[in-house]
């Protein structure tokens, strides 16, 4: 197993150890590519759930939320081109009958040779030390130069034929690259077939007289279908954002790598109405904005990349991916997509009911523009949770396992522990749960040594453990110390929740946008 997949399967253990993923209906086996989220893995949904709606609807005097329903009127799904053109390319291996995606089959293959190119700058970066330059090193080396363009060319290749809808010569591609099945190591390909992705139901009490319906696999219709009524309603001038974060789903055939690929999962998504013509330029802000909400994260800029699609949706004039580092590579975490005015001049012409914009200062009705910027909450989620999670070698040669998640994400702020059951302690240590509980998620644990205790915090994410020992009785002070560091100081307990406040604050964090 490579050194990805075992931190990837630590991962996913963690998740479950330390109560923040289930398996959904795991007594009965798990439905696959469905999850369920613990104790603590909903309140760090939250947190970032939270921490998206302060930055995209509260601090943008023009953006404002919504929240819609999940089934919607099946004409939805003709217009928006869900019914006729959300398809996966899929191809079956005739000798292990399992399915794949062809587009990711020859994407995983794409990766392969980019783990190369890693490779080699990784060993070049050794041998030149400090006056290494990668720029230089990757637009010179012949080897990657070779990789890179081996890379482009399938992928575009890919894209056109995808977009011709020539799945025979998606099919040609993964033969000549001679992709084998990952599990079995065969080559028996079937064709290339589209399968749509939304799944649908019943609406009704007699079999006669139901209506099928979706469930919808974005939540971005639901905005659309509302733009006027939020327009009007709202007085809301151009340019303005509707945002609303909500599950979606999609029946999803390649659905492995936990919660990064779901059936059920969770969007949070901005339309941005604009006027016709603006759309380069606000798709750029949009890009830069967004990329600077991941970065005040301080997850590290360089695991943050930009990938431009080559294939454009049937909506978009331009689509862009901000790209994450997860443990099996760089992935899409985020969408920001220039969707022209085809939502909603789809919607006019299927519903009959206008949908324009009277701009006073032009004096005339148009369509308005939009761009989109469209995230998982699960996928950031799996992004944040493992890229925080590390296992460090201390001085004294023993390794800690610590889950170092952004404090203003972490789903307990602090952990309050008596440092025995006994002499009054844990009495003082319950009175600072009861008041700072007030403003913030705190914990109290008092079972164990306190070296346990710290460890089992560490793991578990809590930014503060604070310790409540004899010298409390006297001086009324308290030890805090602090996840990342381990450092450990003395503070008075009257000055516990300016000291956790500065640290856990989502303006702190948010002013580094
Ligand atoms: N409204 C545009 C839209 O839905 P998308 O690229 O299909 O665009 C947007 O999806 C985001 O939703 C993705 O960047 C990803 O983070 C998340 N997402 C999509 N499919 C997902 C799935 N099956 N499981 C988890 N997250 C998913």
């Amino acid at each position: 197993m490579s050194k990805q997949e075992v931190q990837f399967k630590k991962v996913v253990s963690h998740a479950k150890e330390y109560g923040y993923i289930f398996q959904s209906s795991e007594i009965y086996d798990g439905l696959s590519a469905v999850y369920d989220y613990a104790q603590n893995g909903v309140e760090l949904k939250k947190n970032i759930r939270d921490y998206w709606w302060k930055a995209m609807v509260q601090m943008h005097d023009n953006i404002v939320g919504i929240d819609t329903a999940i089934l919607m009127h099946p004409t939805t799904w003709k217009a928006s081109g869900h019914v006729d053109a959300f398809n996966d390319p899929l191809i079956d291996n005739k000798d292990s009958k399992k399915r794949y995606r062809a587009d990711v089959l020859i994407e995983d293959y794409c990766a392969k040779i980019e783990t190369k190119i890693d490779k080699e700058v990784a060993k070049a970066e050794k041998r030149f030390g400090d006056a290494f330059n990668k720029d230089e090193f990757v637009s010179t080396n012949a080897r990657v130069v070779n990789y890179q363009e081996k890379i482009n060319t399938t992928l575009s290749r890919m894209s056109k034929s995808l977009e011709k809808e020539d799945l025979a010569d998606v099919k040609a591609l993964i033969e000549e690259l001679d992709i084998a099945d990952p599990l079995t190591g065969s080559k028996n390909w079937t064709d290339v077939k589209q399968f749509n992705l939304m799944f649908g139901t019943k609406l009704g009490a007699s079999a006669e007289n139901a209506m099928d319906l979706y469930l919808r696999p974005e939540t971005a219709q639901g905005i659309f279908v509302n733009f006027l009524n939020v327009q009007k309603t709202g007085r809301m001038k151009i340019p303005f954002g509707i945002a609303q974060t909500g599950k979606a789903f999609r029946n999803e055939i390649v659905a492995r790598q936990f919660i990064f690929r779901m059936r059920e999962f969770e969007q949070m998504e901005m339309q941005f109405f604009i006027k016709p013509g603006t759309q380069a330029e606000w798709y750029e802000k949009w890009k830069e904005t967004r990329l600077k909400w991941h970065l005040s994260l301080g997850m590290g800029a360089e695991n943050y990349r930009f990938h431009d699609h080559e294939k454009l949706a049937h909506y978009a004039d331009a689509a862009t991916d901000i790209e994450f580092k997860f443990p099996f590579g760089f992935k899409e975490l985020e969408g920001i997509h220039s969707r022209t005015d085809f939502d909603l001049n789809q919607h006019e012409q299927f519903s009959g009911k206008k949908l324009q914009y009277f701009d006073y200062e032009e004096n005339k009705n148009y369509i308005p523009y939009v761009v989109e910027t469209s995230i998982g909450l699960d996928r950031m989620f799996l992004a944040v949770f493992s890229n925080a999670l590390v296992e460090e070698t201390l001085e004294n040669n023993t390794t800690r396992t610590v889950l170092k998640l952004p404090a203003v994400l972490a789903p307990n702020k602090a952990a309050i522990l008596p440092l025995v059951k006994k002499d009054g302690l844990p009495e003082i240590a319950k009175m600072i749960v009861d008041d700072l509980k007030w403003d913030f998620n705190v914990a109290y644990d008092e079972k164990d040594a306190v070296g346990r205790r710290y460890r089992r915090q560490d793991a578990n994410g809590t930014p503060f453990c604070i310790t409540v020992d004899h010298n409390t009785l006297e001086d009324n002070t308290v030890t805090i110390r602090y996840r990342d560091t381990m450092d450990q100081n003395r503070v008075k307990i009257e000055d516990l929740r300016e000291i956790i406040k500065q640290e856990v604050d989502v303006k702190t964090w948010l002013m580094k946008m």
